[in-house]
């Protein structure tokens, strides 16, 4: 098969080759797809770089996100044939197990979901891993109110609008930070009651004029940086923060201070911490609360298998949603 190989954890992804490479087999509770879309997340980048644990055998491939067509199981598999389209849920796959920037992947079948009903094979392609992610974001607080104001950061990304729409289904109230107005637009469509442009020193200001007397419950976190700072500074009592990503690096100069008065909290959101089974019973409730809204998936851009550099560029400036590659 035709895959995208990673020979080390030192040279990002400008240092993946396309080359040949050996179809997997399936072992038992295993099933072998044949990818048709791969999911980009920034997380591949990182793990190119060497700054994500993981150990995987080298060469490797990229990616946790795709879907694909059946096309061989393990002996001791049922419920599950070939020819059937299943959709990976997040799992070792593209982390310590090679993943679907190939022609063919491997799978426990214990992280295969079929392509939930009414979705185009592109919205679930690229699905799985930031729906689970918004997930933990959100109901990682026991205490959250019932109707909370949620403030997400990269709002236009991957998690930024599964957030949005996982957080507006349960009936918050969704404020999106966006760099863009043009994105910005489009997250207004996606539940979000409002979007502020973190680059404008003064929104800060703006958003509380907005809130009135409601102040933020909960901020989730993808950008880091100088951001961070801000953030902190328009959350309310007993206020949360969900930190999920650090797109714009380290926050600088923290001052722990800011956290005493309203008894602030801040925790790390681990989607990798789901085992199969525990995201396995996550996921339907995920795609129920999206039907409920009519809400579905956002894809950015999809690339061919060839173009996988300019689907990483794309992803690295910024994308509108999901960034797939056609395999
Ligand atoms: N902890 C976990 O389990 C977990 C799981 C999934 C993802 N993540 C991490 O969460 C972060 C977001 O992931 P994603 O898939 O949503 O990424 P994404 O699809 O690339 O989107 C991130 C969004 O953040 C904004 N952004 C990007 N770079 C920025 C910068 N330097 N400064 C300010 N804003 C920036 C952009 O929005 P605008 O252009 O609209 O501003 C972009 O659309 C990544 O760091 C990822 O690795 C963590």
């Amino acid at each position: 098969m035709k895959a995208w190989l990673l020979d080390n954890m030192t040279g990002g992804v400008g240092g993946l080759r396309l080359a040949d490479f050996p179809d997997p087999q399936p072992t038992a509770g295993e099933a072998v797809l044949s990818v048709t879309l791969a999911g980009l997340n920034p997380a591949d980048r990182y793990l190119a770089e060497g700054q994500y644990p993981a150990k995987p055998e080298f060469p490797h491939i990229l990616g946790r996100d795709g879907i694909g067509t059946v096309t061989a199981v393990g002996p001791d598999v049922t419920g599950l044939k070939i020819g059937d389209r299943r959709v990976i849920v997040r799992s070792e796959i593209g982390v310590n197990r090679r993943g679907t920037l190939a022609e063919k992947v491997a799978v426990p079948v214990e992280s295969l979901v079929p392509v939930p009903p009414g979705w185009t094979d592109a919205q679930a392609a690229g699905a799985t891993l930031v729906y689970l992610t918004a997930w933990q974001a959100i109901t990682q607080w026991s205490d959250l109110p019932a109707e909370a104001v949620v403030l997400v950061s990269g709002a236009s990304g991957g998690v930024g609008v599964a957030v949005t729409h996982v957080a507006s289904a349960m009936g918050h109230t969704v404020i999106g930070l966006s760099r863009s107005r043009e994105k910005s637009a489009v997250v207004l469509n996606q539940g979000a009651t409002t979007c502020f442009d973190p680059a404008d020193a003064d929104w800060p200001r703006k958003l509380k004029a907005h809130l009135g007397s409601r102040r933020v419950d909960l901020v989730i976190d993808n950008v880091g940086g100088e951001l961070f700072s801000q953030m902190i500074g328009v959350l309310g009592e007993n206020g949360r923060v969900s930190c999920v990503g650090r797109l714009a690096g380290p926050v600088p100069q923290f001052n722990t201070a800011t956290l005493f008065f309203r008894r602030l909290q801040i925790r790390g959101v681990g989607v990798y911490s789901y085992k199969p089974a525990e995201s396995a019973t996550i996921w339907p409730r995920i795609t129920a609360l999206l039907e409920a809204k009519r809400y579905r998936p956002l894809v950015d851009s999809t690339f061919d298998f060839e173009e996988l550099p300019d689907a990483f560029a794309r992803l690295e400036a910024g994308p509108m949603g999901k960034v797939l590659v056609r395999v």
